[in-house]
């Protein structure tokens, strides 16, 4: 796997020089102070379509596609084009009060025509964080302004994620996300249960827990007073929290929950939309869920450039927007709805449709899953689980008792360690090795990244033996 890249920063020295810089200066997102003070990161130099090279010169089928962004591929001379042309033509424009630009106007028309039900308004931020964020402060609005003031509270679940600003971060609910060293709303934003059936099914049929989900947010809404609660914040699947696909039915009995007490529903998809599951947006296509509002961002530029979005209910821009108030909405950015970034989310949803690529999705995704699931005889696999290019596989100490490994032994990153040295990485999360390739990943990519994985699931299960910490 290993190739040698013959430009001047393939050097040594110039590789070491680097590495040295970064780990001087650049704090990095959940950044592991203790090991970075040794290990410092491994610097990345280019890419081509699902590949990814270091400094080295070192080859990677890139098997997480980026952070579950790098949707058409990388490296495309098309997006450059685009990208190059606006930036020639017009760099920046403000976005606030009464100024806009083409490529931010035609994106947020498209985004409309895209997303389902009457979701026909956009509001731009600068990634999937923001979105959420912006999403939160566009409820409080709208709750107000209906005269709804005490409608303060937010539920989410357990186990996700919505990103790392202080509301987003405060909505996820993800234990390894809050160290105590942060702070996190507390009175105002409520955890239910994460729907993992694998792990908290705990002896009832599939069906019986799905009862048992929706009874617990509507007990959770009847609690806090259905004329307290804003809005309930879900991920189609849990993403970062472990690709948790919850039992069918889940997303549209909820979603009537939420409707029967006034409450919004806000889908988070800024992993699943663009194309992951085989659609634009998987609320409605995959799992029949029409929500109030919908945050993205990754695949909609394909991580070319950083853009998050909100999309959100006529209903809601109906209320917000009613003439004769002098209302005004101090939300937004100076990079809101920037035109670089619109014009190469635009040129990458003409890829989309002009390659038919969720037609691909639809035929590698099933492959890749069915591939995947030959995993399941080995020793120290538990569950694999996930939905077309979205997949993990949920690693344990004892198959039949689901026994988890010590902290200390961090499986996921000890197999990921071992998949890196052959030319392949997947992410490490806690127990879980989770993959969202590149939408234009071939068949026989999908056969080396299986087989990788089984041959380091192997090495990893030989070396804890060895060890003793399986018999
Ligand atoms: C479901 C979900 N929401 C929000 C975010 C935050 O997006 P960003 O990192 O672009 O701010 C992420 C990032 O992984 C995510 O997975």
């Amino acid at each position: 796997m290993v190739e040698h890249n013959m430009t001047p920063g393939s050097s040594h020295n110039y590789a070491r020089e680097i590495w040295q810089k970064d780990k001087d200066h650049h704090l990095h997102p959940w950044q592991l102070f203790d090991s970075f003070h040794e290990e410092g990161a491994m610097v990345m130099d280019r890419a081509e379509g699902a590949w990814l090279y270091d400094i080295d010169g070192n080859r990677y089928l890139d098997s997480v596609g980026g952070l579950w962004c790098t949707n058409i591929g990388q490296g495309r001379s098309e997006m450059v084009e685009a990208v190059a042309e606006q930036m020639l033509k017009m760099t920046y424009a403000s976005p606030f009060v009464d100024m806009t630009n083409a490529p931010a106007a035609e994106l947020a028309a498209k985004l409309a025509e895209l997303a389902p039900g009457d979701l026909n308004h956009v509001m731009f931020s600068c990634g999937g964080s923001t979105a959420n964020d912006s999403a939160f402060r566009l409820i409080q609005y709208y709750q107000n302004c209906r005269g709804k003031r005490n409608k303060k509270h937010i539920i989410a679940r357990d186990a996700s994620y919505h990103g790392s600003t202080y509301v987003s971060m405060s909505i996820g609910g993800k234990k390894a996300d809050h160290p105590p060293e942060f702070d996190y709303i507390r009175d105002t934003i409520h955890h239910i249960s994460s729907p993992n059936y694998y792990r908290n099914g705990d002896g009832q049929s599939e069906s019986q827990y799905l009862d048992f989900l929706v009874d617990e947010l509507e007990q959770k809404i009847v609690e806090l007073g259905a004329d307290n609660v804003a809005a309930f914040f879900a991920e189609p699947i849990l993403g970062a929290g472990g690709v948790v696909v919850p039992p069918d039915g889940y997303h549209q009995r909820t979603m009537e929950i939420c409707k029967a007490h006034d409450v919004l529903y806000v889908s988070d998809e800024v992993v699943t939309a663009f194309g992951r599951l085989g659609h634009w947006f998987a609320s409605k296509d995959v799992f029949g869920l029409q929500p109030d509002i919908i945050t993205c961002a990754k695949g909609i530029t394909s991580g070319y450039l950083p853009l998050g979005a909100t999309i959100y209910s006529s209903h809601i821009h109906d209320v917000i927007s009613e003439p004769g108030h002098g209302r005004y909405f101090s939300n937004g950015y100076t990079y809101s709805g920037h035109p670089v970034s619109c014009a190469a989310a635009l040129k990458n949803i003409e890829i989309m449709e002009r390659e038919n690529l969720f037609e691909h999705v639809k035929d590698v995704g099933q492959y890749f899953e069915k591939k995947l699931q030959t995993l399941n005889d080995l020793e120290i696999v538990g569950e694999i689980r996930g939905v077309s290019l979205m997949q993990c596989v949920e690693f344990v100490a004892d198959k039949s008792t689901k026994a988890v490994f010590p902290d200390h032994i961090d499986i996921s990153k000890t197999i990921s360690a071992i998949a890196d040295k052959k030319g392949l990485l997947v992410r490490p999360i806690i127990n879980l090795n989770v993959m969202s390739p590149p939408l234009i990943i071939d068949k026989q990519q999908i056969d080396f990244v299986v087989e990788t994985l089984r041959e380091s699931i192997e090495e990893a299960t030989v070396q804890l033996k060895k060890e003793g910490h399986l018999s």
